[in-house]
């Protein structure tokens, strides 16, 4: 497939996605490899929707580790329980924190970053192995669409994942 995304920038939210969707599935298609296909995922988020930072972390020994994402540098590891990608490994469901200072034991990264959502990776036997994280430097941007879209995006990668 061609490396370009074709996404309308007047487009509403919903459509963006809808755009996105079959273009990632044609982006990740016939590529096994989890690494590429995860970062290009977190390539083709941060360019259809310019949020502060999106990306992933892998369950590996017991914790959550870096893994493929696009902004500044992030932590590296994550405890099970910690933070918002910790309680939501934990708690195996989505996080949507509209403001992070009302979320105890937030994690901040960058103290740039005001609203989150973080949305669990299952593998095939429904455990999970890892999140996907989105920051927003405002508070008016990320909502429940997004929630909803990220879940489908998430069963996406799931499919690829090989158990
Ligand atoms: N804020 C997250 C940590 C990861 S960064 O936002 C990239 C948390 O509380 O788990």
């Amino acid at each position: 497939m061609a490396e370009e995304l074709f996404i309308a920038a007047d487009a509403d939210k919903k459509d963006k996605y809808t755009l996105l969707i079959p273009q990632l599935n044609a982006l990740i298609e016939g590529e096994e490899d989890l690494t590429a296909n995860l970062a290009n995922i977190s390539a083709a988020l941060k360019e259809t929707f310019g949020w502060l930072w999106v990306g992933f972390y892998w369950v590996k020994n017991e914790e959550l580790v870096l893994a493929p994402f696009q902004g500044p540098i992030a932590c590296t590891r994550i405890k099970w329980g910690r933070g918002v990608c910790g309680t939501a490994w934990k708690d195996a469901k989505s996080i949507f924190v509209p403001d992070v200072e009302k979320f105890p034991g937030h994690i901040a990264c960058s103290s740039s970053s005001v609203s989150e959502i973080v949305v669990p990776i299952f593998d095939k036997q429904g455990k999970v192995v890892g999140v996907l994280d989105v920051d927003s430097e405002r508070y008016d941007v990320l909502d429940s669409t997004d929630v909803e879209y990220l879940e489908i995006i998430s069963e996406i990668i799931t499919g690829k994942l090989e158990k």
